[in-house]
């Protein structure tokens, strides 16, 4: 449900970061390094650098935004201003990239980590449907993890959701617990994430600018993910539990649900190409074009079948596959036709579960011969 209204005014900006405004102009400076590492290079390099809390860093006078790798000018010039957002930034991409690992787990592509310079490797070059999908979770990861470091006091530029009531709100509930701060979490996020991409300079319709525009496209879906999704919480109160009363907030949904919103519009996904104005326009007119709520990609995908050095893909030899399944992580698709090795393993697993007064639960542990298939 939507409660709020996503098209932000100019002035409720500037209202809630003053601060980013001189900021803004200096954004506008252009950087050329690393074109179109952008993610890779900042917003998930922090998810693998373990931030430790800002404060050491403030205090030992090591200032930690010369020390984030890959940050972009204006990204370093926000996390100079907002320097206690910048451990959530890195948890909130870490969360990011978990789910992605999670929806794609039983994929060609499964959204490994490669190493720890560009997180996800070479693929990520390319302008496809599996990269619209990191750029989005990860974004989401971010709005997320900053709206919730918010409602709990640990930002001193936010605090919990001012969100207005919402209108079907029944009458004698109470609007006031403290909420998810969605909407400061979107904004800083859209002005973090994309601060990378807006201070490029790339000439109006070259391939470089193209993917620009999917970068921002896609950054921006996976933030109205979480916005769109949060939704309204209550409790309640009254004489033994009567619930006479409630209290409510606004409430992130679980970031799985954001996962899987984000993993159908991965699905759902529009091939793009830049038009002759210099817009990103949908390759084929018939279908509808895509609303802000969607992720667009503007290259096919490399073959994940095999591990190729030149596109980065890691190939799915050695990847375990489902002998009896139909879909994606059966070994059929899975192993590409390449045919698949058998082997017998032990599995471990807790069993015969037996709740006891009061109150814990004993298993046993029960050990089973499975059959394992692994793709060639
Ligand atoms: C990244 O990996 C390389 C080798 O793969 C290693 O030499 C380097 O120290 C690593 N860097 C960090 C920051 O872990
Ligand atoms: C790797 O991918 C590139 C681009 O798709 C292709 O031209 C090349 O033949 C592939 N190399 C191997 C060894 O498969
Ligand atoms: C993803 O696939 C690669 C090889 O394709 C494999 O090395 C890695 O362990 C897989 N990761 C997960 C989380 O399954
Ligand atoms: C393999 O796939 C079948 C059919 O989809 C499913 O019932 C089964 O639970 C799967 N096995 C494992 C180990 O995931």
């Amino acid at each position: 449900m939507l409660l709020l209204n996503p098209q932000w005014s100019c002035w409720g900006f500037f209202f809630f970061f003053p601060a980013l405004l001189p900021v803004a102009w200096r954004l506008l400076i252009t950087s050329r390094e690393q074109p179109f590492l952008s993610l890779s290079s900042s917003l998930l390099s922090m998810a693998l650098t373990p931030i430790q809390r800002p404060e050491m860093y403030i205090i030992g006078a090591q200032p930690l935004c010369t020390q984030l790798s890959g940050l972009s000018q204006g990204q370093r010039k926000l996390c100079q201003l907002y320097q206690d957002h910048m451990m959530y930034i890195g948890d909130g991409a870490k969360t990011g990239i978990k789910e992605c690992q999670y929806q794609f787990r039983q994929r060609r592509w499964n959204c490994s980590t490669v190493d720890n310079t560009s997180v996800f490797g070479r693929v990520m070059q390319i302008g496809s449907r599996e990269t619209a999908f990191t750029y989005a979770i990860s974004a989401a990861g971010v709005v997320n993890a900053i709206s919730r470091a918010c409602r709990e006091g640990e930002l001193s530029t936010c605090g919990c959701s001012r969100a207005a009531r919402p209108r079907d709100l029944p009458r004698d509930w109470l609007w006031g617990g403290c909420g998810d701060n969605v909407h400061y979490g979107y904004r800083f996020a859209r002005e973090f994430v994309d601060a990378r991409e807006r201070e490029k300079n790339f000439p109006r319709g070259s391939a470089e600018h193209s993917r620009t525009l999917m970068n921002l496209q896609n950054n921006e879906a996976g933030r109205q993910a979480v916005y769109n999704l949060a939704n309204v919480a209550c409790k309640c109160h009254g004489v033994s539990g009567s619930c006479s009363l409630k209290t409510c907030w606004l409430q992130l949904a679980d970031f799985r649900r954001v996962g899987e919103f984000l993993k159908e519009k991965y699905d759902s996904a529009a091939a793009m190409r830049i038009g002759r104005r210099g817009k990103l326009e949908q390759v084929d007119k018939r279908f509808n074009p895509p609303t802000p709520e969607d992720l667009v990609y503007i290259d096919p995908s490399p073959d994940y079948c095999l591990h190729n050095e030149t596109t980065g893909s890691l190939g799915t030899q050695g990847r375990l596959c489902n002998k009896t399944s139909e879909g994606m992580d059966g070994c059929e698709l899975m192993c590409c036709g390449r045919g698949y090795d058998q082997f017998k393993m032990y599995k471990h697993e807790r069993c015969h579960c037996k709740f006891h007064w009061c109150c814990y639960v004993k298993c046993k542990r029960c050990t089973s011969l499975v059959d394992q298939f692994v793709c060639k």
